[in-house]
């Protein structure tokens, strides 16, 4: 039981549901073609489904609809562990902004400032040339069961003008006094804003039954031994700190419910974070982790094989990176401190997105060592703070580890360098204590950025450009890796109560961030 409880705390989201549905407004000549393929997201909407919650409305999917409003499903989860909602990945178009992604093709689901919170990239400033994703978060509920506990399915419904409490009560078939109660303090003919209606699905049901939950996440062994193939070497992806890790394909009812379960299995979930699925206690302690298709961000960097991240997603992924250490010390329930960040405890899904892997893993090892009595050591030589050695534990570890990582990607290269000349510093002392080898030919990262950051803190240009990771070419913005040099070095602050913490880390790399896509754009327009 111990993976369970270590990994299990509470969430602000009171009450989850796993479907909602969303009021899209459509404009005449817009048929549901259209409707799921602008509303994707990681489940997959079937036209079929659509129909299935429209059938007053709309009789087939190729039909047109104009001027009308169709209910479109979506999951409803738990966005941040702090409000109800759902994340949608939209394809920009060419002309669109946050404010026409908002108010017309998302019908004023969303916000042009919620978008604006959710996108690194600033307004007007989304690259073009690619077919990039904007995330368009929608809120939703799930009831109130001090209101009502007949309902569990709600409609995300955008106010518009011509709308009274009246009328929708009308609309609806539900009596308004209840209408509201469901939205407190909202006055219905404001014109805009969302309620939330109760719904009914193509049943007729009011509770929501789209993805049944198979609340357990415990799996059993045959179900891992057939999901890895027994256990095959071919399928071993990986040996990590804490044990080895296979690739498995979960078959059958387990992959339908797959994210049902990952939102009832852990309550700790955030984009930036590797989500565990579930576990296993047979013999062993088996965990299920998401897969994340392109590994770590080790590889990326130290494995030539690998094509070369550019400037840009390098940024990108700190910024993810930095999101997620400031939501596991700031925000989840208890906070924790991962003690072990390092490129290869962060990998990246299909989208290059970077999430933190082994997440909790560190408290998992603390419970095991209490009760067995042995010593366990946390962290990673060449990531670890001065004052670890003294056995000092806050969440500046991770603002130092995290320090190095930038280091790492500027450069490429690993934590602790290979030299060639025998090195003095002082930095290296303890590496002779810990590791009791010749340390003559090492030198850690942070001692070789050092050597190009002179009295005042800032890097010397002629040196730094001979740090940056060659493969990058000329494809970089000095001032950039200038900038994150800078943070970088704040991070790693022999004095702990110097370093920065994630929170304001996040927020100067949301800056550089924007400015780098800004940048981006600017050269398109001008090719
Ligand atoms: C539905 O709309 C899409 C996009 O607007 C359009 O390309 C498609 O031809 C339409 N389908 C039919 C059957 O008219
Ligand atoms: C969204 O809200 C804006 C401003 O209130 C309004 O002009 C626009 O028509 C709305 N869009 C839809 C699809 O209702
Ligand atoms: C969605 O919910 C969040 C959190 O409760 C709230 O701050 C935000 O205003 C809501 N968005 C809309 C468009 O109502």
């Amino acid at each position: 039981m111990l993976a369970s409880k270590s990994f299990i705390a509470e969430s602000k989201c009171s009450k989850t549901c796993d479907l909602a549905l969303a009021s899209c407004y459509l404009l005449k000549g817009t048929n549901l073609t259209y409707i799921s393929d602008i509303m994707k997201s990681k489940v997959l909407l079937k036209r079929e489904d659509i129909v299935s919650y429209n059938t007053d409305t709309v009789p087939n999917k190729d039909s047109f609809i104009g001027d009308s409003r169709v209910n479109v499903p979506f999951p409803c989860d738990c966005i941040n562990d702090e409000f109800l909602g759902h994340t949608f990945l939209y394809q920009h178009q060419q002309k669109d902004t946050y404010a026409s992604i908002s108010e017309f093709t998302f019908s004023n689901l969303t916000t042009k400032e919620r978008m604006e919170r959710d996108n690194v990239y600033a307004e007007n400033s989304i690259p073009k040339f690619v077919n990039v994703n904007v995330n368009v978060t929608v809120n939703c509920s799930c009831g109130n069961r001090k209101v009502s506990k007949d309902y569990g399915l709600f409609i995300t419904y955008p106010l518009r003008k011509e709308d009274t409490l009246e009328s929708n009560a009308n609309d609806t078939e539900i009596e308004a006094d209840l209408l509201q109660r469901y939205n407190p303090g909202v006055n219905f003919s404001q014109g805009s804003g969302l309620v939330f209606i109760p719904g009914k699905d193509s049943n007729g049901d009011t509770e929501s039954k789209f993805i049944v939950v198979d609340k357990s996440p415990e799996f059993s062994y045959e179900e891992l031994a057939n999901a890895t193939n027994n256990f095959s070497l071919a399928n071993k992806i990986g040996q990590g700190g804490f044990g080895e890790v296979y690739y498995g394909e979960l078959k059958g009812k387990r992959q339908e419910n797959y994210i049902a379960e990952m939102k009832v299995l852990t309550s700790v979930h955030h984009r930036n974070l590797v989500r565990l699925i579930g576990y296993c206690i047979e013999g062993s302690l088996f965990l299920v982790y998401e897969y994340m298709d392109n590994g770590s961000l080790s590889q990326h960097l130290h494995n030539s094989a690998k094509e070369p991240l550019t400037w840009s997603t390098r940024l990108r992924i700190a910024l993810d990176v930095a999101r997620g250490l400031e939501y596991i010390h700031d925000h989840s329930v208890p906070v924790y401190i991962h003690r072990d960040i390092k490129s290869d405890n962060i990998l990246l899904n299909g989208n290059f997105n970077g999430k933190i892997a082994d997440f909790g893993m560190t408290k998992l090892s603390d419970v095991a060592s209490s009760t067995d009595n042995t010593d366990h050591v946390v962290g990673t030589f060449g990531y670890m703070p001065p004052e670890n050695a003294y056995g000092h534990i806050s969440r500046k570890i991770d603002v130092y580890a995290f320090g190095v990582v930038m280091y790492e990607l500027i450069s490429a290269k690993a934590a602790v360098v290979k030299i060639d000349k025998p090195s003095t510093e002082f930095e290296l002392k303890s590496l002779e204590m810990k590791t009791n080898e010749s340390i003559d030919e090492y030198k850690s990262l942070v001692a070789l950025f050092d050597e190009v950051i002179d009295q005042d803190g800032d890097p010397i240009e002629e040196g730094l450009r001979k740090l940056v990771d060659p493969r990058l070419g000329d494809n970089y913005s000095i001032d950039s890796i200038k900038k994150m040099t800078q943070l970088a070095k704040a991070c790693i602050n022999r004095d702990p109560k110097q370093r920065p913490t994630m929170r304001s880390v996040v927020v100067s790399l949301m800056t550089l961030n924007r400015i780098d896509s800004a940048a981006l754009s600017l050269a398109m327009e001008h090719h």
